[in-house]
């Protein structure tokens, strides 16, 4: 299978001017979701690294591996962190699917996936890839638009986001990922139109 047919549908990268208008603040995003001094982490799906550059600040050089398909986004993501002097990042060009050939089982305390979820073809699929790089008790954090209605999620005086049909409420995730051997431990709102579950690996 080429990358062009590996590429999750409906997750090309935003652009910047409207990004920061959700993400203002993603280091206190990151936070609330339970990252932690002293955690090895993923940023997977990271584009590029809206919320690579925070986890890397907070967690120090060689703590933090950041995935994504598109070589254009790893460069962009690199030249970002590298103009901030961000501390070192692991970088991968690769498919999600197969983070479990890139990093060794139960090497991971939080794996975080945001915007991207809704269009992976096979989420319990890659849910299980999620958990097998975790440890015991590791953290799975999914960051998705709410399931209201696109035309109602405006930015810059425009409707954004994923088409209305592929959007997800909490409870349809919960189903896939608590399947795949993950427990939830929190619900957290993110205004103005995001949520994200925070699961731990059972
Ligand atoms: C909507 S962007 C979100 C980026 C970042 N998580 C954020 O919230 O700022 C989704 C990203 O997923 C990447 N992507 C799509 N399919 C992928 C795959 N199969 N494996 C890894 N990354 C993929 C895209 O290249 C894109 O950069």
């Amino acid at each position: 299978m080429t990358d062009r047919e590996r590429f999750f549908p409906a997750t090309s990268m935003p652009d910047e001017d409207w990004w920061r208008m959700l993400w203002a603040e993603p280091q206190h995003v990151l936070k609330r979701l339970g990252l932690q001094k002293g955690m090895q982490a993923v940023d997977l799906c990271c584009g590029y690294g809206w919320f690579t550059l925070p986890m890397a600040q907070v967690l120090g050089a060689g703590r933090v591996t950041a995935i994504d398909i598109e070589p254009a986004m790893i460069a962009a993501a690199q030249k970002r962190l590298q103009a901030l002097n961000a501390p070192a990042v692991n970088w991968i060009t690769g498919c999600a699917q197969e983070l479990d050939k890139a990093l060794p089982p139960q090497s991971q305390d939080f794996v975080f996936i945001a915007n991207t979820f809704h269009g992976v073809p096979e989420k319990e699929a890659l849910t299980r890839v999620v958990h097998r790089v975790l440890k015991p008790r590791g953290l799975f954090v999914i960051v998705n638009w709410h399931a209201h209605p696109r035309e109602q999620t405006c930015v810059l005086g425009r409707p954004r986001g994923p088409a209305t049909e592929l959007r997800m409420p909490p409870a349809a995730v919960c189903a896939i990922v608590e399947k795949a051997g993950f427990a939830l431990q929190k619900q957290v709102e993110l205004p103005p139109y995001h949520y994200g579950l925070v699961f731990s690996r059972q």
